[in-house]
């Protein structure tokens, strides 16, 4: 039907054959299971991602859910503690026993905002709306009783999260959420986002974060970066850019994350985010049906947000370069970058069908997502932006790696779409690469991975690739029965 190249189906077909579902399954397990912390999974323990995070644990709750469900109901249970009073969840839940995080709590400064939780300390920007999600792959698996507590406790908390994010986030009235720093969109430097950051400095700004002054504090920045100690700085998003995020932080903090006094600063950059907005959608969608199964009644206000949100997608469509991508929120320009975002949509709904074909005909294409270890973040083609700026970047961070999370989100999306088999081939390659990683070198959960080599980057073991890893191989041996 597509033009997939007989040689995708071949390469598909013949690992598939020598998969070894119950060893690969037995051996992601282990791997998560060495970040449990007695309470949640860090996304990594040793000391790169040692806090809590809000999709990482809708994405390990994903993973859970069949293979392991009184896990992933108590994970999925302890979820709305974490929760501000007006709805909010934070990307970041901050573990206060760890010696040194008084760092978090000064520059977060949880206390300035009104949306922090009592009994926790946390970051003051949220992330993808994730738990709808997470919240019907456990009921899915869960026995009568238990489903209706989970419902009960569920159901108010992501009512509350996605009134908040309408209430407070939509500022342009169009039913699509903003995003007011890049951390919230849980793909830190992607590329559209990453550069309106740096093109929006103010002169003060590229002072402090230009390229003498990384060159001079270099040292410095490095020993003070968890991550470097457990990666190549590489595979890492540029000082530069962390430096900018920072002083970003700091505003944000300043204004205690209030939107409205956000808002009229003009030196904040702020993006409708396409994946945070597909994630959305299309848990509002699964919220209706939660709320059905628990029979609660969902407040009008939300479900008139939703009807306009409908729409609101349709805005990121560019049609003369048939695609999608994010809008800064400002100006409601596009900024005409391709990233895996672009084929979210798919994720977000059944598209209408030329938009569903063309996203279709992007994913399979080999000059950009369909490379021998999709789904890489930033597309191999184009290689450089209008601004002549270079785009795809195969080892670093979220500039070009394969993150298996998100081929969960675009296998299911490809699956509402209707193209099962897309997604099954996307699946195998992961499972495949897992494989071979864990048999050459013992460690398959990579953070993310190489698109064209396969090469695990980034830290490891890491909590989430580990719960996908299980979650495809659960879903295999299932199909297999
Ligand atoms: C990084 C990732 C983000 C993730 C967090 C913890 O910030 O970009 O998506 O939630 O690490 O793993």
């Amino acid at each position: 039907m597509y033009n997939i190249s007989i040689n995708v189906y071949y390469t598909a077909v013949m690992q598939q054959r020598t998969l070894d579902l119950e060893t690969i399954r037995s051996a992601a397990r282990s791997e998560l299971e060495h970040n449990w912390t007695g309470s949640y999974y860090a996304p990594h323990l040793e000391g790169a991602f040692p806090d809590e995070f809000f999709w990482d644990d809708c994405f390990i709750i994903m993973g859970l859910a069949e293979d392991n469900p009184r896990r992933a109901q108590e994970l999925l249970m302890r979820m709305p503690d974490m929760q501000g009073p007006r709805g909010a969840f934070a990307n970041q839940v901050v573990d206060t026993t760890r010696p040194s995080s008084w760092v978090e709590r000064m520059n977060f400064r949880p206390g300035n905002s009104i949306d922090a939780p009592e009994e926790h300390v946390t970051s003051g920007i949220s992330q993808p709306p994730m738990l709808a999600e997470a919240t019907m792959a456990v009921v899915a698996t869960a026995d009568r009783e238990d489903r209706q507590t989970i419902l009960d406790r569920l159901v108010p908390s992501i009512i509350s999260y996605h009134q908040w994010l309408f209430d407070t986030r939509d500022i342009n009235g169009d039913g699509l959420v903003t995003q007011i720093h890049p951390y919230e969109t849980g793909m830190d430097n992607t590329p559209p986002y990453e550069n309106l950051v740096m093109d929006s400095r103010t002169r003060l700004q590229r002072g402090l974060t230009s390229g003498t002054m990384m060159t001079l504090f270099s040292p410095a920045i490095g020993t003070l970066r968890r991550d470097f100690k457990h990666a190549d700085p590489s595979e890492r998003m540029h000082n530069a850019s962390i430096a900018q995020y920072q002083l970003l932080t700091r505003r944000l903090a300043r204004y205690g994350y209030d939107m409205r006094q956000i808002e009229r600063d003009w030196t904040i950059p702020l993006v409708e985010d396409v994946t945070y907005n597909s994630i959305f959608m299309r848990a509002n969608r699964l919220l209706i049906s939660l709320a059905d199964m628990a029979g609660i009644r969902l407040p009008e206000k939300l479900e008139a947000q939703m009807i306009v949100q409908e729409s609101g997608l349709q805005e990121l469509w560019d049609p003369q370069r048939k695609a999608f991508f994010s809008r800064n929120a400002r100006t409601r320009e596009l900024l005409t970058t391709k990233t895996i975002g672009s084929l979210m949509p798919l994720y977000a709904t059944f598209l209408p069908y030329q938009q569903r074909e063309q996203l279709i005909d992007d994913l399979i294409d080999p000059t950009q997502f369909m490379t021998p270890f999709p789904v890489p973040s930033v597309p191999l083609r184009p290689a450089f932006d209008t601004k002549r700026r270079p785009l795809h970047d195969s080892r670093r961070y979220w500039s070009g790696p394969s993150w298996l999370w998100m081929n969960n989100l675009v296998g299911i999306g490809l699956r509402q779409n209707g193209e099962d088999e897309t997604a099954e081939i996307i699946e195998d390659k992961a499972l495949a690469n897992y494989q071979t990683l864990m048999s050459e070198q013992q460690r398959g959960a990579f953070e993310y991975y190489h698109p064209i080599t396969g090469e695990g980057l980034g830290v490891h073991p890491f909590s989430a690739a580990a719960a996908t890893i299980i979650q495809f191989a659960n879903k295999r041996l299932a199909k297999a029965v």
